[in-house]
């Protein structure tokens, strides 16, 4: 029998159906709420709302899970690779060797980008930031290819395309930036192979692919390949349920990320350390500041909406700090200025009170200092590895039975009805 739970409104009994998730967790089902009382509910901030039933990510923010597809993170991390992790999101299961290989046939068949789209790029003022250049570029694939979206493979060949290309567009735009030769993708090489080579070949000093720092790659990307429900994908399902094309819906979701309270953050952590090594500020001065009421500022790469307890993907991320300087054989002063900073917020009231931990975030820059990207590209990086989450997302909604509109209500504060005043009596 159906769960339910009573609401009690002046003398009226309501009741409601609770809808149960495959781990347990359950909802109140509202969605005839209004129709049957009169009323909205309102939840700044969406963080008490459910907004779809999902089979994608599992999230436990209060015991540190994170599951794809019900594969726990941490074995994904270890065994899987980017691109097995992206067929996983999209199509709900492990693919096989021969599904593998078609896949890797489409993504490298869909790599190249249209020569007119450099057009774009050098339009762009110098110093631009990347994020914004990705979104507009993204964007822009609809005037350029068609979307195909009828029949199951025509989606595929969207889908694949939009992978393949975004991460060819993301190293052009660093190519451009620099005023450096365009290189192109290699048959090859492997997706993030692929991506490395791209970013950091140049006709003077050819690219030395180090199987290590395609392993990071690799793990950094599939961490941060789904979330559930978070900002961006929030966006990309707000702005997909007007039944816009793919490519206008994921440049939404880029918008959404490059904020600083989301994936923007992975810079901002960065520079948050660097000034602190630059100015040679203690760890205790800014930790103080993160805490004063009166201050906006805040610790950059702690605290989640989600987890109240150590990310799990964080702790994958510190690990891999360690890791991949060992192999590099340098020695990176803010990981030392980072793990000093966690080990002070942790042990502080302030912090220990609000569950506020490192998240993704904060060791991810890191990673990526070692692996050579520039501080400006961190974003980007997030962005590539977040796609397949979005695609999958969309993807999901589009199918959605339960689909609708997205379109919240609101509790009117303004003005009641007021005479329009003509100009000269104002
Ligand atoms: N430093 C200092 N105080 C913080 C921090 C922080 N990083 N994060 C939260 N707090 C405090 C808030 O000031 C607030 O205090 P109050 O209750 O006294 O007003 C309390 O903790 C709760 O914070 P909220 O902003 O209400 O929590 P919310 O769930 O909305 O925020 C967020 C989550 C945006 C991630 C927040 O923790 C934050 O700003 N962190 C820094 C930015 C960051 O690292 N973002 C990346 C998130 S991970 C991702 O998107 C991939």
């Amino acid at each position: 029998m159906t769960e339910k739970v009573k609401l009690v409104i002046g003398d009226k009994t309501y009741e409601l159906n609770v809808i149960e998730g495959s781990e347990g967790e359950k909802a109140i089902d509202i969605t005839d709420l209004r129709q049957m009382t009169g009323m909205i509910t309102l939840d700044p901030g969406f963080a008490n709302t459910g907004s779809c039933i999902s089979t994608i990510t599992f999230v436990d923010g209060e015991r540190g899970i994170l599951r794809y597809r019900g594969i726990p993170i941490e074995q994904l991390a270890e065994y899987s690779s980017f691109r097995e992790t992206v067929y996983l999101l999209i199509n709900g299961r492990l693919p096989t060797r021969g599904q593998l290989n078609q896949m890797s046939m489409l993504l490298n068949d869909h790599s190249l980008v249209h020569e007119d789209m450099r057009n774009f790029f050098e339009s762009f003022p110098r110093g631009s930031h990347p994020m914004g250049i990705l979104s507009s570029m993204v964007n822009a694939l609809r005037s350029f290819y068609p979307e195909l979206q009828v029949t199951e493979e025509e989606i595929n060949i969207t889908v694949t395309r939009l992978l393949s290309k975004v991460r060819t567009l993301a190293a052009m735009s660093y190519k451009i930036s620099r005023g450096h030769k365009v290189v192109y993708p290699r048959p090859d090489l492997s997706y993030c192979a692929n991506f490395l080579n791209m970013m950091f070949d140049s006709p003077v000093r050819p690219y030395r692919i180090d199987e290590d720092i395609v392993k990071a790659l690799n793990t950094y990307w599939i961490l941060h390949a789904d979330h559930e429900q978070n900002c961006s994908t929030s966006a990309v399902r707000v702005v997909g349920s007007g039944r816009v094309n793919l490519y206008a819906a994921i440049s939404a979701g880029i918008a959404a990320l490059w904020g600083q309270l989301h994936g923007g953050a992975t810079q901002a952590v960065i520079e948050m350390l660097e000034e602190l090594h630059q100015n040679g500020r203690s760890v205790d001065r800014i930790i103080a500041r993160a805490k004063d009421n009166e201050n906006p500022f805040r610790l950059m790469g702690f605290g989640h909406r989600v987890y109240k307890t150590y990310d799990p993907r964080a702790k994958i991320m510190k690990e891999m700090c360690d890791k991949i300087l060992e192999k590099k054989k340098t020695h990176d002063p803010l990981l030392d200025l980072a793990k000093e900073m966690e080990a002070a917020a942790l042990k502080d009231d302030y912090f220990v009170e609000k569950n506020l931990y490192p998240n993704v975030d904060f060791y991810s820059g890191i990673v990526l200092r070692a692996i050579g990207i520039p501080t400006n590209m961190f974003p980007v990086m997030f962005a590539i590895g977040r796609l397949p989450g979005w695609i999958a997302q969309w993807k999901e909604s589009v199918d959605d039975p339960m689909w609708k509109l997205n379109r919240p209500r609101q509790i009117y504060s303004g003005p009641g009805e007021t005479a329009y005043t003509p100009m000269g009596e104002r």
